[in-house]
């Protein structure tokens, strides 16, 4: 199906949050800390408020009344202690966005500072283990008896992989409009993945009752995570607006965006794997060092993917954290799955040189029956049938393993593989189906981050009331709507289209009107393991000279569950397996020991993939009929085509080369060196 919105969007007839034409609307912009730990002593405003149509200073001379227990990243302007460079320390508010941004150059912060550490190192003396890993899982697991897995292993792999801070930047960058009624209400304009999680936190950071807030997002250019919840920006906008009693716009900056928006911690990860002489794994252990802020306890879930992805008699995993003088880390694209899977998935190509055996073949004799952490069966596993399928339209059937050897003229050619998973969670989600003008209006507080929801959720809903889809038409992007969960964790077409064929199927009934909450319904069902797989093949060529790297073929095979749309699932999948690639070559937000924030914070130095860098992407995936998922047999597809891809490159860069880079990403100059 065609998307919706699609027309709309190439001719700008869609609205972006801060798009939204207002009587009397204002500006703020921030006021950046220059240091990266230590107190602020003075704010001199003077020379700001002086300027021309400058119309007030937010700061903590004077801090904005906020509930006590407020976010402390949210919390703007309450405390004078700076915990990283680049926070928000002041705002002007004026009558333009350009008076507003001179003016904050005016504004005159004077620092008491103190010494700074923002190097992640694995020997760090400040590295802890968290009560619990995002969103939910314990920070350690163990099963079984590793050492002796180890000690009675034909082959071990002993290795450390590391992977640096990378940011979502999505393309259109954080963007919020603020408007206070005269009675006190809040309605926000806001670059948000979820209408009702966002009312619910500037709600809870103000101290409000929700339903005096209200908050609108009918279009986002993506997010990938970093608009899964609110951000200092939103926050901005709306003490600004209080404090003016005007509506205020904050429109950040691809380079604020850097600074306040969250990025993917680093990771340094040591795998060790044993096996028997014919492959078997003894043994699997994961341990993980990443980091925080002194602000926020933010841990990834790096190593839960070992719990999942491989049958063994031993399994160890492990996270311990870090909290530095940093921003506090946040969702980006399969957080833990992205960056573990890597490191796994890097280890078995390893294990497979090491064993001599073939890497896919590797993987399906290691294949789990049930889940080896949790002991859990599977809704449905069909990882072999990706890694086989893929093998066999890849063409991987003859590969000489032998690294090196494969040249066409300058350029040495490689092949590699890897697995992908990602879990196939809910959440409780509300929805309404009404007749209306001789056809259903379906309403849910979704939002559609880019992936289509709206056509998705509309085919849903036409099958479920058995009409053609023109017949129903989505309401959704708006916190008055039915309550629903944001678009992330790969959870949004199946937490609302649950709720969406509920209500639909309860308007067939009544013959007018439908409401469903899927509360009770998730609480019922099944314990089980239920997850999406997939498997990742890339072709490379390096150029043995200059040690450019191009991926000439990436093929991805994914056991997702029903797919709603062949379109959508596609863009979803190649836009997961780009965003791998530039994760695999490219992506690296360099923190520097001195200055302390990220040096290359803007597209010019921060280098993500271009049309011109991909030659060739196909995703296909396997039907897979899952009746322990949801009324629509989804598992999700916004995060598994990110997961592997650079693995399966890596893999086949040594392929390519006889060079194992472990440190992502793989750049001419790492690989040369
Ligand atoms: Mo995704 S990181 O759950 O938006």
């Amino acid at each position: 199906m065609t998307r919706i919105e699609g027309h709309d969007k190439v001719t700008g007839r869609a609205t972006y949050s801060a798009e939204y034409p207002i009587e009397g609307v204002t500006y703020a912009y921030p006021v950046q800390a220059g240091i990266v730990r230590g107190r602020i002593t003075s704010i001199d405003a003077a020379g700001a408020l002086v300027l021309p149509g400058v119309l007030a200073v937010l700061s903590s001379e004077d801090p904005p009344e906020l509930a006590p227990d407020a976010d402390p990243e949210l919390a703007l302007f309450q405390r004078r202690e700076v915990a990283y460079r680049g926070q928000f320390v002041a705002a002007v508010v004026a009558d333009t966005y350009e008076n507003a941004r001179a003016a904050a150059r005016e504004v005159r912060v004077t620092y008491e500072e103190d010494p700074h550490d923002v190097r992640l190192r694995g020997d760090h003396p400040g590295l802890y283990r968290p009560e619990k890993v995002n969103p939910f899982y314990p920070a350690d697991t163990e099963k079984g008896d590793l050492a002796a897995g180890l000690a009675e292993a034909a082959v071990t792999v002993d290795v450390t992989y590391t992977t640096p801070a990378v940011h979502n930047n999505p393309m259109e960058p954080h963007a919020t409009l603020a408007v206070w009624s005269g009675d006190g209400d809040l309605t926000v304009y806001d670059s948000t993945q979820g209408v009702s999680t966002a009312r619910a936190m500037i709600a809870k950071t103000l101290g409000l009752p929700a339903e005096r807030v209200r908050v609108v997002c009918r279009h986002i250019g993506g997010g990938f995570g970093s608009k899964g919840t609110i951000r200092p920006g939103t926050m901005l906008a709306v003490l600004a607006a209080r404090a003016v009693g005007r509506p205020v716009k904050v429109a950040l900056t691809r380079q604020q965006l850097f600074d306040v928006t969250g990025y993917r911690t680093p990771t340094i990860q040591r795998v060790r794997l044993g096996a028997d002489a014919d492959g078997r794994l003894t043994a699997v252990e994961h341990e993980v060092a990443e980091q925080s802020s002194t602000l926020v306890e933010f841990a990834e879930q790096t190593a839960t993917p070992a719990r999942t992805m491989y049958e063994t008699p031993a399994l160890r995993t492990a996270h311990r954290l870090v909290r530095l003088d940093v921003a506090t880390p946040s969702w980006m694209r399969a957080p833990g799955e992205c960056p573990g899977m890597y490191a796994l998935e890097s280890a078995m190509d390893e294990l497979a040189i090491a064993t001599g055996l073939d890497p896919v073949e590797l993987r399906v004799l290691n294949d789990a029956e049930t889940e080896p952490e949790s002991g859990l069966p599977f809704s449905s596993r069909n990882l072999v049938a990706c890694l086989l399928e893929g093998a066999r339209r890849f063409g991987w059937e003859g590969r000489d393993p032998t690294p090196g050897v494969r040249r066409q003229g300058r350029w040495l050619i490689g092949t590699g593989v890897a697995s992908s998973t990602f879990p196939a969670f809910r959440r409780p989600s509300q929805a309404t189906a009404t007749v209306e003008n001789g056809g259903y209006v379906v309403r849910v507080a979704a939002v559609d981050l880019g992936t289509g929801a709206r056509t998705a959720l509309t085919k849903i809903a036409a099958t479920a009331l058995g009409v053609p889809p023109d017949q129903v038409r989505i309401e959704l992007g708006d916190s008055d709507l039915p309550p629903a969960p944001v678009a992330g964790g790969s959870m949004g077409t199946a937490s609302w289209g649950s709720a969406v064929v509920a209500a639909c199927e309860e308007a067939l009934r009544d013959g007018k009107h439908g409401a469903a909450d899927t509360t009770d319904a998730l609480k019922a069902q099944q314990d089980l393991a239920r997850h999406a797989f997939g498997a990742q093949f890339a072709r490379v060529r390096v150029d043995m000279d200059t040690g450019e790297i191009r991926v000439s073929h990436l093929l991805g095979i994914f056991a997702a569950g029903r797919i709603i749309d062949e379109q959508l699932a596609t863009s979803q999948f190649v836009g997961g397996m780009t965003m791998g690639v530039g994760m695999a070559l490219m992506e690296e937000s360099v923190i520097d020991d001195e200055f302390g924030g990220f040096s290359n914070h803007d597209l010019a130095q921060y280098h993500v993939p271009v049309c011109a860098d991909i030659e060739r992407i196909d995703a296909a995936w396997i039907e897979e009929d899952d009746r322990h998922l949801n009324p629509m047999g989804t598992k999700g597809i916004g995060e598994i085509g990110i997961v592997g891809t650079a693995a399966a490159i890596g893999n086949a860069v040594y392929h390519a080369t006889g060079i194992r880079v472990r440190d992502l990403p793989i750049t001419p100059a790492r690989l040369l060196a």
